[in-house]
């Protein structure tokens, strides 16, 4: 059920009376999430972010919401949509609205129009900071309301796939506005995007099917920070991981892991799992379902749901059924079946709940202080695509260990000395 109320904000999410559960699922996350907790405890008391309008297209889930809050703690005014139709937690979004006063647009399952209208609504705060997750709203804001661009002070981008288009932007000359690219933070891709996707992913595939992975032959493309987190962890699992990659570096260094390297047209005959995570468009297609075996899953951890040829998928099925949730049946010539997840969108947020709040805890504290630099340094930045400045990256990285209750060891002054100088050797 949708409801649109006009009240102090608008709202649009799928069904308010689900708030309770949401907020007790959150306040979970939030007890996984202590650095973020951290910062909203700060940000409370020196609201650095005090009358900031912040417009934010991300997964609304429980994550996202514990991000939300504290920016709202900081005395921003957040409105926030889904960066991905299928990715929200219906109870996640009516908390947002109903217990923290936070208007939230997203509604699961939305169609294409739902979604870029709900874009379209947080845009109308006329936001200072846009935060995103795959570059949907910045690339509206440039398409539609060139105007609004110029009030914006910049922006911050979550995920590879979002950071590749933005840096297409920015060298088109295109990009009106600053961002600072999240994603790349160490403490953000070494841990989100390995141990994350990995984890979540194959969380994914395993509610969405109960399948056994030892013994199976687990096919993994692209072997990025999330092609190597998902392969180590089917590995983990007894699966026969095999990967595909066009890159000759990370055909080497996945082979040396351990991993069988193959085309992908090989591997199409034998694997028994199918997994896309190259941010790259149409990488499993007609060739590739024509000779895989009955019974193939095929899933897609990427940002976008173009990874698999969906088109060339129902071109060549004669029949299709639903046959567990999240589960589609393509039955193709013959009798071979193959079995998509999640609609071919990213299988983690679509079949499971997303990354662990453990994970998403530093990529948010990452969200939440480029977001208070943006706003606080703002002359300092020009219309460009900025790393996340190294001193919150570090930051990050001290109170996890701080969180984790973990100590380092420091360098005696012989031991800096030593590194400072070219005069010592053999
Ligand atoms: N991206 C991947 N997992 C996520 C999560 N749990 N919350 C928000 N964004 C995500």
């Amino acid at each position: 059920m949708t409801k649109i109320t006009e009240t102090a904000h608008t709202f649009d999410v799928a069904e308010l009376s689900l708030a309770d559960s949401g907020q007790k699922r959150i306040e979970w996350a939030d007890r996984e999430m202590p650095v973020l907790r951290g910062l909203r405890e700060r940000f409370e008391v020196e609201r650095p972010l005090q009358g900031v309008r912040i417009a934010a297209c991300l997964h609304v889930t429980t994550e996202t919401a514990n991000l939300m809050r504290t920016l709202h703690a900081a005395g921003a005014e957040v409105a926030v949509c889904a960066s991905n139709p299928l990715s929200t937690q219906d109870d996640t979004a009516a908390a947002l609205v109903d217990k923290y006063d936070i208007p939230c647009f997203a509604i699961r399952g939305e169609d294409r129009d739902t979604y870029y209208g709900h874009i379209r609504t947080v845009l109308k705060s006329s936001p200072h900071i846009t935060m995103d997750d795959g570059a949907d709203l910045v690339s509206t804001v440039h398409r539609e309301c060139g105007e609004l661009a110029e009030k914006i002070v910049g922006g911050t981008e979550e995920t590879t796939t979002g950071v590749i288009r933005l840096r297409a932007m920015a060298n088109d000359g295109a990009l009106k506005y600053p961002i600072i690219a999240v994603n790349d933070a160490y403490t953000k891709h070494l841990f989100d995007n390995r141990y994350g996707t990995g984890q979540s992913t194959i969380d994914g595939i395993l509610r969405a099917t109960n399948l056994l992975l030892a013994g199976r032959r687990f096919v993994v493309c692209g072997y990025g920070w999330c092609g190597r987190g998902i392969a180590l962890r089917a590995k983990g699992m007894g699966a026969q991981v095999i990967v595909t990659e066009t890159s000759p570096l990370r055909a080497l260094e996945a082979a040396m892991d351990g991993h069988a390297v193959m085309p992908l047209k090989k591997a199409a005959q034998i694997g028994d799992v199918f997994v896309t995570a190259t941010g790259n468009t149409t990488v499993i297609g007609r060739e590739e379902f024509s000779v895989m075996k009955d019974g193939a899953i095929l899933a897609n951890a990427g940002h976008f749901n173009v990874e698999i040829d969906l088109e060339a998928l129902s071109e060549l099925c004669h029949s299709r059924r639903s046959v567990r949730p999240s589960v589609e049946e393509f039955v193709l010539d013959g009798e071979r079946s193959l079995y998509l997840i999640g609609e071919g969108r990213l299988v983690n947020l679509a079949a499971a709940e997303g990354h662990p709040a453990a994970v998403m805890d530093m990529s948010f504290a990452n969200q939440a202080l480029c977001v208070q630099r943006l706003w606080c340094e703002r002359t300092a930045f020009e219309p460009k695509v900025y790393a996340v400045p190294q001193d919150i990256d570090d930051e990050v990285a001290s109170l996890k260990l701080a969180a984790m209750g973990l100590e380092l060891d420091t360098l005696t002054p012989e031991q800096e000395q030593y590194l400072n100088s070219w005069r010592l050797g053999t």
